[in-house]
């Protein structure tokens, strides 16, 4: 295996050096694309000032040896089954001297965070699987203690995006479709799953930053103990009725399932996490983190993030409103949000979004006037 040094923020890592896409099937799994995440994470848990860290997932250890060298922990604990991986996980944390902090293991995940004598006191546990976190996510959220916080990735990105949904039934056990606001879906199923997973153990989970990227789907998240407060928790989520005809869209009750404009049939997808999936302050504290380490596209998406409470749980394509709507000329993106806040809506571009995609709490009849006005205009 022929492997290269690579820097990730104030870290150096020995890294495999691959050729096309990293796979699975790879001596030892690095992905150079990830470089992002692991900045957002880094930055999202600073805020929190974690001690004692668990990476069971490690890899090449490159989002446990950095938070050892950039957030100033007591004590690291990394892990991975693969011995190659523990290898290089050993070469990095010697090449970073945080010999001190680090302790280094080589077994299965789910037996360390049972079993190791930090089992219980982890301030932060990172969750970064192959494919989905579920086979894991119990003993995570069970290993840390009251007010820990837990990162979870997951790339099957088609299963909880709505692309696979029998795979997203199997899995999280929810309904999903896929729908114009597929981004969306992913986000709040992925933390519909972590809430009722933590739910079963009388333990409640709030998310603080979750984003989605073309890979991934990432949330960071606190989980506190107690049966009422699971309970609340558990009462943020809910159904979304989409109807693909007209583009209505709302948080529904059970039952109903018919369109209240058109009379179509809805798609209903859920139980999603309904409320915000970022905590404003919290992803703004991530942010002057993700400043301070230089990490510098890490701090504009975490602040775009902090806009976004507030927004209900979808968005709006212009394209496809624009198609569905028959508009000659498809609005701009600068218009429709300048002319949404003129009329007094909050109005933004989601942080997942390169294309034309609006959040807002302007309902889908207001967005869809909205639209057909300055879709006439610009003819
Ligand atoms: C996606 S990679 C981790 C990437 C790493 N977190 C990073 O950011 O570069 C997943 C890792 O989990 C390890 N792994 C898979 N199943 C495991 C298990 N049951 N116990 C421990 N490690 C496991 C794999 O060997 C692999 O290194
Ligand atoms: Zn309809």
């Amino acid at each position: 295996m022929k492997v290269e040094k690579v820097r990730e923020g104030r870290t150096v890592l020995k890294v495999p050096r691959v050729r096309g896409q990293p796979s699975s099937r790879d001596p030892v799994f690095y992905n150079p694309h990830m470089r992002l995440s692991r900045d957002l994470t880094v930055a999202s848990v600073g805020p929190a000032n974690p001690r004692v860290v668990c990476d069971p997932l490690a890899g090449v250890g490159a989002r446990g040896i950095r938070i050892a060298v950039e957030l100033d922990p007591d004590t690291v604990v990394l892990n991975d089954i693969n011995e190659r991986a523990v290898e290089l996980i050993e070469e990095n944390v010697r090449l970073n001297g945080v010999e001190d902090v680090c302790r280094i293991e080589n077994r299965d995940a789910n037996a360390l965070m049972y079993e190791d004598e930090l089992a219980g006191s982890f301030d932060y546990v990172d969750l970064d699987p192959f494919g989905t976190p579920v086979p894991f996510l119990d003993a995570a959220v069970r290993t840390l203690r009251n007010r820990g916080l837990v990162g979870v990735s997951a790339t099957d990105v088609s299963a909880l995006a709505g692309r696979y949904p029998r795979a997203a039934r199997r899995k999280y056990w929810v309904e999903v479709e896929r729908v114009e606001f597929y981004q969306e879906v992913a986000i709040r199923a992925l933390i519909s799953y972590v809430v009722r997973t933590c739910a079963k153990y009388d333990l409640a989970f709030e998310p603080l930053v979750a984003f989605f990227q073309r890979h991934h789907v990432r949330v960071v998240g606190r989980v506190r103990r107690g049966a009422k407060r699971a309970d609340r928790a558990l009462r943020r989520l809910g159904h979304v009725g989409h109807c693909r005809e007209c583009g209505f869209t709302d948080v529904v009750e059970p039952g109903e399932d018919e369109c209240p404009e058109c009379g179509e049939d809805l798609t209903i997808l859920g139980p999603l996490w309904v409320d915000d999936f970022a905590d404003r302050s919290w992803a703004k504290r991530a942010a002057k983190v993700a400043g301070r380490l230089e990490l510098e596209r890490a701090r504009e998406l975490l602040e775009r993030l902090a806009e976004e409470p507030g927004t209900p749980p979808w968005a709006y394509d212009i394209h496809q409103w624009a198609s569905r709507l028959g508009l000659a000329r498809v609005p701009k993106l600068k218009d429709v949000l300048e002319r949404l806040r003129d009329e007094g809506y909050r109005a933004l571009r989601p942080h997942y979004s390169t294309k034309a995609v609006v959040k807002t709490d302007a309902s889908p009849i207001e967005f869809r006037e909205l639209l057909r006005e300055l879709g006439e205009e610009s003819c």
